[in-house]
C-alpha cells in the first residue's frame, strides 16, 4: 500500500535507517561554531512506519543502551517527533530503535549522533527531501533533549561530515569544509563521574560575559582555524584549536589534571589539544600517527598521574551520515 508523504509515496510498513558518526565540537575558540565528524564510534538509528497507527505518534522500540525509554527525553525520539509535528507521519505510527555505538557524556557527540542519524533516517522513510541545513535544524532541535537547549555543532558535523561551521541565526546555516587529509586525531577520554545532565552542567560554567581581548583571541585563533582547514593545512589547524581563551579556562577545573594533560599531548608531538565538546575527554590533533600515538599515550599518562583511569581513542576525520541498505523493520 502506498500513502502520501509530503514529498512523495510512502509505503506504508516501510523502514529505513541511518549511521551517524561521533564528533568532536568546539575545537577550541569554535564554541557552538565548529564541529568535526570522527570516525571513532557511530550510532545506527531504525525508523519503521507502522500502518493503522495513529498519525503522528512516535514510539521507542529501543532507546539505546543507556538511554531514556521517553521520547521525549531520547535525541533520537524528539527529533522524530519534531519533525512528525510539521511533515506528518504519513498516515501511522513511526517506531524507533538506536543502536547505540558513541559512548554518551564523554564529549563525543553521543545524543548528537542519535539525533542526526534519526533525522537523516525520518528524511529517507518519508521521503522528505529536506536539505542539509533543514536537517541539521531538527536534530539540534532534538539534542536539546540531552543538552537542555538547542546547539548544532555536534549535529552538523555528524550529518555533513568534515569540518563545519555553524550560524544558528534563523535562517540556521551549516557550512562544510573537508579536514585536511594529514589531520589525525587520539581522544582521551577520563574514566570520572560526570553529572547526570552534563552538557547542561558544563554549559552552565561557561560565562555570559567575556572581555574584548578574550574576543579577539578567539576570533583570530577561529578564524586561523578556518584558514588552515580550507588550505589543507594540518599543523596549523592543530595549532588554532588550541587557541580557546574563554571557554577552556571556564570549563578545565572539571578535568582532572587537564593542563597537564593537554601540555603533554603538545610535548609528544601534537600540534594542539582541547577539551573536546563539553568534555571531559580532550583531543589532541597530529600530523602523522606516530606523533598522534605519543600524543595519546602521553595523555593517559598525565591522567594516570592525575589519579584517573582513561583510555585513548585514535580517530581521524570522516563523512557523515549515511542511510543503510535494506535495514530490518522491528519485531512486533
Ligand atoms: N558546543 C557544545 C558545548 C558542545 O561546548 O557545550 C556540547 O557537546
Amino acid at each position: 500500500m502506498a500513502l502520501q508523504g509530503k514529498g512523495g509515496e510512502v509505503t506504508a510498513g516501510g523502514v529505513a535507517a541511518a549511521r551517524a558518526p561521533s564528533s568532536t565540537a568546539n575545537l577550541g575558540p569554535g564554541y557552538d561554531v565548529f564541529g568535526l565528524a570522527l570516525d571513532a564510534f557511530h550510532d545506527t538509528v531504525t525508523i519503521e512506519h507502522v500502518p493503522g497507527g495513529r498519525e503522528g505518534r512516535v514510539t521507542m522500540s529501543e532507546p539505546g543502551r543507556g538511554m531514556p525509554a521517553a521520547v521525549g527525553r531520547n535525541t533520537a525520539g524528539l527529533t522524530v517527533k519534531r519533525m512528525a509535528e510539521v511533515f506528518g507521519s504519513a498516515g501511522g505510527e513511526l517506531r524507533v530503535r538506536v543502536e547505540k555505538g558513541v559512548p554518551a557524556g564523554c564529549g563525543m557527540g553521543s545524543s548528537a549522533a542519535s539525533a542526526a542519524a534519526a533525522a537523516v533516517a525520518l528524511n529517507k522513510l518519508l521521503k522528505l527531501g529536506l536539505g542539509p541545513s533543514e536537517l541539521v535544524r531538527f536534530a539540534g532541535e532534538g539534542e536539546a533533549a540531552s543538552a537542555g537547549a538547542p546547539h548544532y555543532d555536534n549535529v552538523a558535523a555528524s550529518i555533513l561530515g568534515g569540518f563545519v561551521i555553524v550560524r544558528s541565526a534563523r535562517p540556521l546555516e551549516a557550512v562544510r569544509i573537508d579536514a585536511p587529509r594529514g589531520l589525525h586525531a587520539v581522544v582521551a577520554i577520563p574514566n570520572i563521574p560526570v553529572p547526570k545532565a552534563k552538557t547542561a552542567a558544563s554549559r552552565g560554567a561557561v560565562p555570559r560575559r567575556v572581555p574584548l581581548a578574550g574576543c579577539t583571541d578567539n576570533l583570530a585563533a577561529a578564524a586561523m582555524l578556518v584558514a588552515a582547514m580550507m588550505r589543507g593545512d594540518a599543523d596549523a589547524a592543530g595549532r588554532a584549536a588550541s587557541g580557546d581563551a574563554i571557554v577552556e579556562p571556564a570549563r578545565e577545573h572539571m578535568i582532572p589534571g587537564y593542563r597537564e594533560v593537554k601540555a603533554a599531548a603538545i610535548d609528544a608531538g601534537a600540534t594542539g589539544a582541547t577539551i573536546s565538546g563539553a568534555g571531559p575527554s580532550v583531543v589532541a590533533f597530529a600530523t602523522s600517527l606516530a606523533k598522534r600515538n605519543a600524543a595519546g599515550r602521553a595523555m593517559r599518562g598525565e591522567f594516570a598521574a592525575a589519579g584517573v583511569a582513561s583510555r585513548a581513542v585514535r580517530c581521524k576525520p570522516c563523512g557523515g551520515a549515511t542511510t543503510v541498505l535494506n535495514p530490518k523493520g522491528m519485531a512486533r
